[in-house]
């Protein structure tokens, strides 16, 4: 066997082997840095037997053979019966096709086992938030928030009960005069009072919306200057935002205490919503 046909299936074989290598540790040890090594391994010693039987085995340049009259050459054709004969052309062939075969399947599994850590499909977990009907609104100590707690013009940061934590369920309370609102129909038992509720979460970046102008009725977003009108469904008046906070639909509770009547008008957030898809 020629030293090109040898190492050519050396480096298919430690192609596989490090392939193989490779899913073990991705299943046993998980380790990232390893897991490169011996991706970028498998990928180079897959090359490199390319290379070496490019080079060793694929005849270069132009080459002529004179060709002999076959004619009734008994001992010409004995010859020829016997080059069909010669195992060792054949065995050669077979290493090589089984060692680049086993690269090849071994390379594929590595190619889909990753699939493995894209995990469970979101659903619609990122269009949900912690907010439910009946859950109350609390204030970051979790405790209730009244109706006497917000005077006009005034802002409190409100929490769904039992989830302060959660990042995407954090509200504005706004007390307006309650004849200024120009809600959308479906709306009107929205904001009982003039107590009203946005989602805190800016619909440009995700930054949180926490400045008030009162004499505007405009929330604002510090971080790139978008305005928000309250009074009419926080519909965006200037900034890059392009999309309405989504308004939260509350009621009062007997006892003075606010109460949600369901989960955000729409998906919070930057407006990844409103992209074609
Ligand atoms: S994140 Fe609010 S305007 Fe950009």
């Amino acid at each position: 066997m020629r030293s090109a046909e040898r190492i050519g299936a050396i480096a298919f074989l430690a192609s596989a082997a490090s392939a193989i290598a490779l899913v073990v540790v991705y299943f046993q040890y998980p380790n990232t840095q390893l897991e490169g090594a011996l991706l970028g391994a498998a990928l180079m010693a897959f090359g490199v037997a390319f290379v070496v039987i490019a080079h060793g085995l694929l005849p270069v340049g132009p080459s002529v053979e004179r060709r002999e009259l076959f004619g009734d050459d008994a001992e010409a054709a004995g010859d020829v019966e016997e080059s069909f004969e010669r195992i060792d052309v054949l065995s050669r062939r077979r290493l090589l096709l089984a060692s680049a075969g086993s690269a090849i399947v071994a390379l594929a599994v590595v190619a889909i086992v990753p699939l493995r850590s894209l995990g469970p499909r979101p659903g619609n977990a990122l269009a949900r938030t912690p907010w439910r009907s009946g859950l109350r609104l609390v204030n970051a100590g979790g405790e209730p928030v009244h109706t006497t707690d917000v005077a006009l013009g005034g802002l409190v940061t409100v929490f769904p009960e039992g989830a302060v934590e959660a990042a995407d369920g954090q509200a504005v309370l706004m007390r307006v005069e309650p004849g200024l609102l120009r809600l959308s129909r479906g709306r009107e038992s929205w904001a009982p009072e003039g107590l009203i509720v946005y989602s805190k979460v800016c619909t440009h970046a995700g930054c949180p919306v926490g400045l008030y102008e009162a004499t505007r009725h405009e929330l604002l977003c510090p971080c790139h200057q978008s305005a928000f009108d309250v009074l009419q469904g926080a519909v965006p008046t200037s900034g890059p935002a392009a999309r309405a906070l989504p308004q939260l639909p509350i009621s009062v509770a007997a006892d003075g205490t606010l109460v949600a009547l369901g989960d955000f008008s729409d998906p919070i957030g930057p407006s990844y919503w409103d992209m074609p898809r």
